[in-house]
């Protein structure tokens, strides 16, 4: 073990600071040499110095900032960024530098900062960088192309799904983790995964990834990110999905307006042709609204308890009420235990929907994947509460695959609202005479 290293901690991150001109580079210099899980290796303020500083000091990641001149510096950066040196590069610019950060990202950088941005927002961009080039140095050595790179058809795009469930705590989070690595898994395509909680979105957590890049920071910049520097921006997890966290902080959350969230989804579903999975709060206001709005597969879940059988009754008519299509949503019983109170046909015939799947209640694989920060799917594969998802991803490939077929385009015409009844979301006003289970 290296005098440098902390026991239980990661391998320590080398950091180069590229200062600009400003105190910047001072700053970021404080903050990395207070972390005990990093190196510091210093600031070279002159450029002509740099390819001697890359092989003395082998940095993980290089902190340039645009102010350096280092664009100015022909193939310098070329030679900053992986696979010519094995490090990572994070480009350091102003808000309105978007230009130069995109250029930046043709000569190999692998992530940017804007600023202002705080402590918090460096050291997870640093870790991040520094994740992806240690998956980088494992899988091939001399590999530069990153993740989510593949080159897009024209008009193609991910389908979208959504998972939501009018009543909360019922496995929202849960499913929308798991579904997403076993989309993944099975189909081989790109997925992203977005934590449309805007509020108290716990994905991040839950994966156990740490990431600048929020839908709050995100959002501000959008018009100025073309495909590449937004697939750049997400967060990439070790099943390969890419990640979008919620907003970092409340106030964040109450300024987004559920168009912008609607534009973003959009324009993130158009970087790929694979799954976008989004998931939700169990509110159904305009942001949510908004979500399923742009959804081929809407996910609602229940759970075997009246109270939540209710909910979804009535959340099923305000969905016809507002006019949606509802071939689009998918029943999904969470919490399924053995021998429930009530029986799955008594669900159905209450609900007038059919349940298209049901999830095994797994306490202690389901508290120990949360815990642990890793999938179900993955990590606990072999649980029946695992095997029931991945079945469910598997129906939806499957659901895409027959749309495409039959020459529907998901995504037009099926997707859309209905005609608007012109009714109002809360005029419903009590659930429907239930047959077998009484609602
Ligand atoms: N199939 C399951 N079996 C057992 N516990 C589950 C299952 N699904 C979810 N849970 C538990 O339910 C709680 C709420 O799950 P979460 O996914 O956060 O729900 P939501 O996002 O709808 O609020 C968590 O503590 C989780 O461990
Ligand atoms: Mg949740």
């Amino acid at each position: 073990m290296s005098p440098d290293k902390i026991p239980g901690l990661r391998d320590n991150v080398r950091v180069l600071v590229i200062p600009g001109t400003d105190p910047v580079g001072d700053w970021m210099a404080d903050v990395i040499r207070s972390e005990p899980d990093m190196v510091f290796l210093g600031l070279v303020r002159d450029l002509s110095q740099v390819p001697e500083s890359l092989d003395r000091l082998t940095p993980d990641v290089i902190l340039v900032d645009i102010g350096s001149g280092i664009l100015q510096k022909g193939d310098l950066l070329n030679r900053l960024s992986a696979p010519a040196s094995g490090a990572a590069v994070i480009v350091v610019a102003m808000m309105g530098e978007v230009d130069m950060v995109r250029q930046a990202m043709l000569y190999g950088a692998q992530g940017f900062l804007l600023k202002p941005f705080g402590e918090a927002d460096l050291l997870s961009s640093v870790r991040q960088a520094f994740d992806l080039i240690v998956q980088r140095r494992k899988e091939s050595p001399g590999a530069k192309a990153l993740p989510g790179g593949t080159a897009q058809e024209p008009g193609e795009r991910a389908e979208v799904v959504s998972i939501f469930s009018p009543k909360g705590g019922v496995g929202c989070t849960t499913l929308a983790i798991n579904l997403a690595v076993a989309l993944k898994a099975a189909s081989e395509k790109p997925v992203t995964l977005v934590d449309g909680d805007l509020r108290f979105g716990d994905v991040d957590t839950a994966l156990n990834i740490t990431s600048a890049t929020s839908i709050g920071t995100l959002l501000p910049q959008l018009d100025e990110l073309d495909n590449q520097l937004l697939r750049r921006s997400l967060a990439t997890h070790s099943s390969g999905i890419q990640v979008l966290s919620a907003p970092h902080n409340l106030d964040a959350a109450d300024t987004i307006r559920p168009e912008e969230l609607k534009r973003l989804l959009v324009r993130l579903a158009e970087l790929d042709a694979g799954y976008l999975v989004v998931d939700t709060w169990s509110t159904l206001d305009d942001s949510t609204l908004a979500i399923l709005d742009i959804s081929q597969h809407v996910i609602v879940i229940t759970t075997p308890q009246v109270t939540a059988l209710r909910d979804v009754h009535r959340f099923m008519e305000v969905l016809d009420l507002l006019s949606y299509e509802l071939d689009r949503t998918l029943l999904v019983l969470n919490h399924a235990y053995h021998r429930s109170e009530i029986k799955l046909q008594d669900m159905e015939r209450a609900l007038g929907y059919p349940i298209v799947q049901t999830i095994e209640y797994a306490p202690g694989p389901v508290t120990a994947s949360l815990n642990r920060g890793v999938p179900l799917v993955l990590e606990y594969s072999d649980t029946m509460a695992a095997q029931n998802i991945k079945r469910l991803a598997q129906m939806l490939i499957e659901r895409g695959a027959r749309a495409e077929s039959e020459g529907l385009r998901l995504g037009e015409g099926r997707a859309r609202r209905k005609k608007a009844k012109k009714r109002g979301l809360f005029s419903w006003r009590g659930p429907a005479a239930a047959r077998g289970v009484s609602l």
